[in-house]
């Protein structure tokens, strides 16, 4: 590390910012074990090191910088993840990891002695973006997905997960789960909000409450290549039209269901623009209000694309890629968080997006998250953006609740 240390939220903010970022779009394309996240991997030991946390750091990439200041007790933990979707936003995952650095910075200079220890958490692949299951580095890290389960997963040019991180020289030697609540205390994960509450509420920082169960699930049409020239219309058996008829059916039944349903990937083979497709492989995430309106939404869906088929001449194959079921966060420890501040309580609020905060608290840990007002709402997106004062404001928010929780 260079002789300047980045103590302040605004300065670590600057020097991460260029890193992975796309002329074109101003987007982020910070793919896991790929090079613009290994370079924020490397800034996020460079930062530990410099500030003298002791680094944990698990057989999947998974890091905790721990400030080991007071008995050695299950810690109290905080942090996000530093991949990107493709073309993702700055705030998505990184604004958590640099609202964790400056907190503790802020503690220390405050001469706050911690009664257990704080660990600044960075987890890899959260979005997904590169492998297909959310919250990949929290699934292995706590056992919810098992590395023999994951290892074999391929990324869009067909490399493994297992090869993709020898490349980068994790050599998954002790693939064992190891973070419980034996080591543990709580985790707070601070977050852009990636809706409009906290503007609608005039609030710069809320809490959550709970995490909409989601799923992403892939859909494999098959179909008959031919001329598009001259094969007859009534001849085809085209996949694309099927397809077609799934997108418009899942945005019509999430409407209808007051739920989310979304195709954002697709696939079309051989890609030819004088050909009627031989296949089409797309991928739909839908979000619900509840584990049982999901399993509804889905399986509606999916008759109504198996009923197209047929009429199409069709073959049909839904596969369950990553599910995640409803979090409901501990409601004393939001509380905790949420009430008795000068300025008043921030407003607790569920979430439609997935987070490995949720992965936690599934496996038992005690988890809370904290939001940052994002003006336009907008995220997984180049538009991605929260305000600088309220990006502060995050982190005398987590600074105050690390006192609380650690105290
Ligand atoms: C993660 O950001 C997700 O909800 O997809
Ligand atoms: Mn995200
Ligand atoms: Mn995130």
């Amino acid at each position: 590390m260079g002789a300047s240390v980045p103590d302040h939220f605004e300065e670590m903010w600057r020097a991460i910012e260029p890193i992975g970022r796309a002329d074109r779009s101003g987007g982020y394309f910070r793919q896991p074990f790929a090079a613009a996240e290994r370079e924020l991997d490397g800034w996020f030991v460079e930062q530990a090191s410099a500030r003298g946390l002791r680094l944990e750091t698990d057989p999947f990439g998974n890091r905790i910088a721990w400030w080991d200041s007071g008995p050695s007790l299950p810690g109290v933990v905080t942090g996000s993840h530093l991949d990107s979707v493709l073309d993702g936003g700055a705030y998505d995952g990184p604004l958590g990891v640099v609202t964790a650095l400056a907190a503790v910075e802020v503690l220390r200079e405050r001469g706050f002695r911690p009664a257990r220890p704080i660990g600044v958490s960075a987890f890899v692949e959260e979005e997904g973006s590169r492998f297909g299951l959310a919250c990949l580095g929290s699934r292995l890290a706590t056992g919810a997905t098992t590395w023999e389960q994951a290892r074999g997963l391929r990324d869009r040019d067909g490399v493994q997960l297992e090869e993709a991180m020898a490349a980068v020289g994790l050599e998954v030697e002790n693939p064992q789960p190891w973070l419980g609540s034996e080591h543990l205390a709580c985790f707070v994960e601070l977050h852009v909000e990636q809706g409009r509450d906290l503007v609608d509420r005039g609030a710069a920082i809320g809490v959550a409450s709970r995490i909409w169960p989601h799923g992403r699930y892939r859909f494999d049409i098959s179909g008959e290549p031919n001329h598009a020239g001259t094969t007859r219309m009534e001849d085809r058996h085209d996949p694309m039209l099927t397809y077609a008829m799934t997108a418009l059916a899942a945005n019509k039944q999430a409407r209808v269901a007051g739920q989310r349903a979304t195709f954002g990937r697709v696939d079309t083979l051989p890609n030819s623009t004088n050909s009627v497709p031989s296949g089409v492989t797309a991928w739909m995430d839908a979000r619900c209000e509840s584990d049982e309106a999901l399993a509804e939404l889905v399986g509606t869906i999916t008759r109504q694309a198996e009923e197209r088929a047929d009429r199409d001449g069709t073959r049909l194959a839904v596969t369950a890629e990553s599910v995640s079921g409803a979090v409901d966060f501990d409601p004393d420890l939001a509380r905790r968080v949420a009430e008795d501040h000068e300025a008043g309580d921030w407003p607790i609020l569920p979430t439609q997006a997935g987070h490995d905060a949720g992965i936690l608290s599934a496996q038992g840990i005690p988890s809370a998250m904290l939001f940052v007002r994002n003006p336009t709402g907008v995220s997984h997106s180049p538009a991605e953006h929260a305000e600088m004062p309220d990006c502060l404001a995050g982190v005398d928010a987590l600074a105050e609740t690390l006192q609380r929780l650690a105290s």
